[in-house]
């Protein structure tokens, strides 16, 4: 019995003691999303990335979606310094990097060098438009990317679920222990709805175990905040879900929001947690309606077979059919669009927000009940 090999072949470790103290007097402060980039390279979930890209990797993966070395790779995973700071620093350099204060890790500077937003937002988001917030997100970052390879030498503080912060090696272990074989990892940034659960364990029929992957890592300000979400996926699984076949843990990246680039990015990534599948359903990473619904299932076919090594498996839109008094999509279901039970992600974020229940035909009532409560006290800690 035997897990998916890594991408690339074998597990990244960039991680170092803290101890570890090169010498050096440079620092180049990172925001949330480099930090949680560094520890995601360090641990090998972006194997086989050993550190932020460089130029030629930067234009590759923008233009063509493969590194130079010819892996498949979707996402720019880059450092963004200020113009100032990138005059400080040079090829060779060794600089610490740093925020508010406190030393995460350390780059070998391989080169400094100023990309082209307008390219990578079109290639990258298919849109140019600061109303999407990757976009936004791309425009207010530094405009000098610096790249090399990192160590990491201390692990980001955790605000919530400690617990379920695992490395890819360690996920892998458990799958083994678990006697899994064939895994099928699910991408979340929402809570987990009737929908969401339906495909889930559609696609755990045909394999050992599923791996629940909620990422935890900054999304937008509307989105529900990790902790609740966390919190609903433990009541939901309790409730719903077998144990030994059911991992739950969590995906400390930062939302990019691409749609079909970053469905393939977050495929990958999976791979690397010891995944063989990976769920993409409707509209999978995408935002407003800048991608049509399946356009991140399409884009699997423009890599060939095997090259991703991750096999992608799709799922239609699925709702509640009150007709067929059940979880169906427009492939098994032949009730008209009244019978179906579909909500938009705004509107259950505005039911909840004003304490109102979605219905049970849409989302678990164990969940409803930690979503409300979860919602009001986020709200109440912020007014
Ligand atoms: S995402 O940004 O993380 O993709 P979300 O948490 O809503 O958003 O989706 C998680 C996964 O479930 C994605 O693969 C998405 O395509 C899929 N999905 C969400 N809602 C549905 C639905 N109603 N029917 C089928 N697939 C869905």
């Amino acid at each position: 019995m035997t897990l998916i090999k890594p991408h690339g072949g074998h597990l990244v470790n960039q991680i170092e003691s803290e101890s570890y103290q090169p010498e050096t007097d440079l620092q180049i402060n990172i925001d949330a999303m480099a930090l949680s980039d560094l520890e995601l390279i360090a641990n090998g979930a972006y194997s086989p990335l050993k550190g932020f890209m460089n130029q030629a990797d930067y234009q590759s993966v923008v233009e063509t979606m493969h590194l130079v070395s010819g892996e498949p790779w979707s996402i720019p995973i880059t450092l963004p310094v200020e113009e100032e700071t990138s005059k400080r620093l040079k090829k060779g350099d060794t600089a610490a990097l740093v925020k508010e204060n406190e030393t995460y890790g350390y780059i070998q500077i391989e080169d400094i060098y100023q990309p082209d937003k307008e390219k990578e937002a079109q290639l990258v988001y298919q849109t140019t438009e600061l109303a999407h917030p990757g976009v936004k997100k791309l425009f207010s970052r530094p405009d000098h990317y610096v790249s090399g390879e990192i160590k990491l030498v201390k692990r980001p503080k955790r605000a919530h679920s400690e617990s379920f912060f695992l490395d890819p090696k360690e996920t892998r272990a458990r799958f083994e222990q678990l006697g899994w074989n064939k895994v099928v990892g699910f991408q979340t940034r929402n809570p987990i709805h009737r929908a969401h659960e339906y495909i889930q364990k559609t696609a755990l029929e045909t394999v050992d175990g599923l791996f629940i992957n909620p990422l935890v890592g900054e999304t937008k300000s509307d989105d529900i905040p990790g902790d609740v979400r966390m919190e609903s996926y433990q009541v939901l699984l309790k409730h719903y879900y077998p144990k030994n076949h059911v991992f739950l843990a969590v995906f400390a990246a930062a939302m990019r929001y691409a749609g079909p680039r970053e469905a393939i990015f977050h495929a990958i990534v999976r791979k690397n947690f010891g995944c063989s599948h990976f769920i993409v359903g409707r509209d999978h990473a995408g935002v407003g309606n800048y991608y049509g619904t399946y356009d991140a299932q399409k884009i699997f076919s423009k890599f060939k077979d095997g090259e991703l090594g991750i096999t992608p498996m799709f799922f239609e839109h699925s709702f509640y059919c009150k007709a067929c008094e059940g979880m169906a999509s427009h492939k098994t279901c032949p009730h008209d669009d009244d019978q179906h039970v579909i909500l938009s992600g705004t509107k259950v974020r505005e039911l909840l927000r004003s304490g109102q229940r979605p219905p049970a035909t849409f989302s678990r009532p164990e969940v409803v009940d930690v979503l409300i409560a979860g919602l009001k006290k986020a709200e109440g800690i912020k007014s």
